[in-house]
Order: C-alpha cells, then sequence, then structure tokens
C-alpha cells in the first residue's frame, strides 16, 4: 500500500481530554497516526513511522493483518451483538476453548471482559467471591506490589504500586498491602533476560502473612514480568517462592499476564516460561491483537467448580459487563490466534530474543544510559533525569523519535522501553536499536 494515501487532519484539538498524556503539549505538537500496516505507521501526511512498542504492548500479530481484518468486516457483517447475560452466541465458546487450550495445566474457564483493568477487577473479585463461598469470607485483603501495573480500575489502581497512579484518588481499597519491587540497580544492571539477584524478595510475603495472619488473605497479585513500570524481569526462582508460599497459605496467586500474554515472552503466556501454575491469570491486548478491545480472566477448574453449586437457575457470579464477548472481538480473537499459530510467531518471538538482547544491550555506554533490561521482546532502558526535571529527557527522546527518526518509542519516568510486535525482522530489530540509539545521543 502506498504511504502517500492522506488523510484529514482535525482541524481541532481540544474537545478530546487524551489519557495519560499531557493534553497541552500534545496539543501544541500533535503525534498523529492515521494508518497502519505490518511493523509501521502512516502519519496524516503519509510518512511512515516504524511501531517500537507493539501499538502499546498489544499489536502482536503486527498491525492491520488481514485475516484479521476480513473476520472482523465478517461478524459485522453477521451479528452486532447478542446479549451477554442470559444468552452467548457461538464464538464465544470457541474462542473461550481456544484460549484455555493454549493456557497452562487446569487453568482451563475464561471470563470475558474489555480491557485489562476490568481483567484485574474480575479476577480480584473473583478471588474475594471464591473465599466467600468456601467459607472463608475473613479472606479478603488483597497483595499487589510496588512497582506494579493492574489498569486503572480502583482495584487495580489499589494493589498497583505506582505512587502517581494513587495519590489523587482517595482511599481506594482498604485492606491491600503491597510487595518490595524486585528491581535493585546495584545488583542487577545489565541484565539479559531473569536476573539472578532477588528471589529472597519473595519471601517478604511471608512477613506480610505473619503481619495479617493467612486467614485474612484472599489473593497476591504479580505481573510476571513488570512491563509499565520499565521492564522489569522477574529474579529467577522469585515467581517460584511465591508460588510456595501462597501454596501454604491457601492465598490465590493472580498472574496478570496482559502484556506477557500471548507470545511477548516467547511463549502463550508467562507462566508456561516460568514454569508456575497460577490460579488465575488475566490477559487482554495481545488476545485480539490489538484489533478490537478485549480482556479476560482464567481460571483454574477447581476455582469455577467451587462456584457451581447451588440451585442451578441461581447466578453463580454476580459480574460481567454488556460487553462481555462482544462477537466482533471473539472473530478478530479467533482469527489472531489462528495467525499466531499459523506464523508460530511465539516461537518466532523465541528464537529472536538472543538477537535482539544484543541489539538492546548494544546501547550500553551511550551517554546517560543507567541500565538495560531485556527479556523475551521486550527492553526497558533507563536514562539519567535531567536535573530538577524528572521524566523529561525521556519525553523530548520519544517526541525526537516520533518527528526526527520515524519510530515509536515508549516512556515512563526516564525509562524508554521497546516492544515490537512479534513479526519483526532482523533487519527491523538493528533498526530500531540504530534510531533509538541516535535518540539517546540527541538528548543527552
Ligand atoms: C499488566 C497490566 N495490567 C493491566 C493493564 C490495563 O489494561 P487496560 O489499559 O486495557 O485497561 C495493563 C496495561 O498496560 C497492564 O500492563
Amino acid at each position: 500500500m502506498s504511504s502517500a494515501r492522506a488523510v484529514a487532519v482535525p482541524n481541532d484539538l481540544e474537545a478530546y481530554w487524551i489519557p495519560f498524556t499531557p493534553n497541552r503539549a500534545f496539543k501544541a505538537a500533535p503525534r498523529l497516526i492515521a494508518r497502519s500496516k505490518g511493523m509501521h505507521y502512516y502519519t496524516p501526511d503519509g510518512r511512515a513511522v516504524l511501531d517500537g512498542i507493539a501499538g502499546m504492548w498489544c499489536t502482536n500479530a503486527g498491525h492491520n493483518r488481514d485475516p484479521i481484518v476480513a473476520a472482523i468486516r465478517a461478524e459485522a457483517g453477521e451479528l452486532d451483538y447478542a446479549p451477554a447475560f442470559q444468552f452467548s452466541h457461538p464464538k464465544a465458546f470457541e474462542l473461550a476453548s481456544r484460549v484455555a487450550a493454549l493456557a497452562p495445566g487446569d487453568l482451563d474457564h475464561v471470563f470475558f471482559c474489555n480491557s485489562g483493568s476490568e481483567a484485574v477487577d474480575t479476577a480480584l473479585k473473583i478471588a474475594l467471591a471464591y473465599h466467600n463461598i468456601r467459607g472463608e469470607g475473613a479472606r479478603s485483603r488483597l497483595i499487589g506490589r510496588e512497582r506494579g501495573y493492574h489498569g486503572v480500575g480502583f482495584g487495580g489502581i489499589s494493589v498497583g504500586g505506582i505512587v502517581g497512579n494513587r495519590k489523587f484518588f482517595g482511599t481506594l481499597l482498604t485492606g491491600v498491602d503491597h510487595l518490595p519491587a524486585t528491581y535493585n540497580r546495584e545488583q542487577q544492571a545489565f541484565s539479559k533476560g531473569e536476573p539472578e539477584w532477588g528471589a529472597h524478595l519473595a519471601d517478604e510475603l511471608e512477613r506480610i502473612v505473619a503481619l495479617h495472619d493467612a486467614s485474612t488473605i484472599a489473593a497476591v497479585i504479580v505481573e510476571p514480568m513488570a512491563g509499565s513500570t520499565g521492564v522489569l524481569p522477574p529474579p529467577k526462582g522469585y515467581l517460584q517462592r511465591l508460588r510456595a508460599i501462597c501454596d501454604r497459605h491457601r492465598i490465590l496467586l493472580i498472574f496478570d499476564e496482559v502484556i506477557t500474554g500471548f507470545g511477548r515472552l516467547g511463549h502463550a503466556f508467562a507462566a508456561e516460561r516460568y514454569g508456575v501454575l497460577p490460579d488465575l491469570i488475566t490477559f487482554a491486548k495481545g488476545v485480539t491483537s490489538g484489533s478490537v478491545p478485549m480482556g479476560g480472566v482464567i481460571v483454574r477448574a477447581p476455582i469455577y467448580e467451587t462456584f457451581m453449586r447451588g440451585p442451578e437457575h441461581v447466578i453463580e457470579l454476580t459480574h460481567g459487563y454488556t460487553y462481555s464477548a462482544h462477537p466482533l472481538a471473539c472473530a478478530a480473537a479467533l482469527a489472531t490466534l489462528d495467525l499466531y499459530r499459523d506464523e508460530g510467531l511465539f516461537e518466532r518471538a523465541r528464537k529472536l530474543e538472543s538477537i535482539w538482547a544484543d541489539a538492546a544491550h548494544g546501547l550500553k555506554g551511550l551517554p546517560n544510559v543507567l541500565d538495560i533490561r531485556t527479556v523475551g521482546l521486550t527492553a526497558g532502558i533507563d536514562l539519567a533525569s535531567r536535573p530538577d526535571a524528572v521524566g523529561r529527557r525521556a519525553y523530548d527522546a520519544m517526541t525526537k523519535a516520533f518527528f526526527e527518526e520515524n519510530i515509536v518509542i515508549r516512556i515512563t519516568g526516564d525509562t524508554i522501553a521497546l516492544t515490537p510486535p512479534l513479526i519483526v525482522s532482523e533487519g527491523e530489530i538493528a533498526e530500531i536499536f540504530e534510531r533509538v540509539g541516535r535518540v539517546i545521543r540527541a538528548v543527552a
């Protein structure tokens, strides 16, 4: 397709309140994207921009893939909507079976929603209700982790560990505690893959259990790899230790795999990479390769079975969304899962991991680079902050990347995150890090 096709630019940027964006700075110099294909975006004036971050960690199959587009088009003409409560449609069941088949162990029941935030709230609610109906309703505490990101619902920001996302929003959920973050630059700087140091940080859960007593704790939720706070891979053995402690105290373990699901770490789920079976997995993003909003929770069989008691006409879980398992999302997801399978994209990510890591770590030694972390097809690059202007250097890097180097990168604080579509070629990997290297020099 030609990159020159022009699309009209909105002439008034005022009305739209853009999420997680400095609105005034954006509107002064808008970064607009009008079209996408494969590894690229195209600006309204037709400039090709390399996508270094798979949309926002979601377009794992690449942009506007023909089979996904065709499936969405066909479904739009076939079934616009069916009630999500008390009725359903065939593709919802087909998709649940496909997702369950990808998940390890007896993670074989799927609850659908529309985003990662909803998936997290759903998982937390299932955990609380599970203990309740087992007669252990005192298990109401939820444990998250510092530097965790679990979306923006009240549940998610309560267990989340990003101060800026919490401090404006009152008292949040009560009865929440946090594990320490797993990152320590002195011990882990410039690790490729999972760092050697830090498994013992899981033992902090024992301290939290000792403080509150296990009989009050419902669940622990962690991202296997913390993405949004800058790519923090789990220390070797850490997740295994968390699992053992949860087992010891009958605490449910939730893996938030909204980013790590669907190939990002070279497997369908990070649970498989790490050989750790959580009780619930949240997913979103990659399930439709970003093409239609969808999220969900995968639940182990004994948890689902616990709900399937009582009179059969009574709703077992009083929870759900108008658009749970929306037909368009299901059609998009089924086509996406076919693509992942037919093109072997999870295996591709696994094969490219070392090439990706070597290219990323090649930026070591550039000005202000304090650390580089890689795992799967992700990289986090910490830059030194400008004096008195935390976040400014990375913000400048993002704008220069877009306008001058024709690449989209993601930033958090002064960290650059990179996480390309899994279709990225070796040449494009080299290209991504060449451009990012030039950007890093330019903001020195
Ligand atoms: C681990 C994790 N959980 C939840 C979310 C929230 O997802 P959404 O933005 O779709 O609500 C995100 C988004 O990046 C995420 O990375």
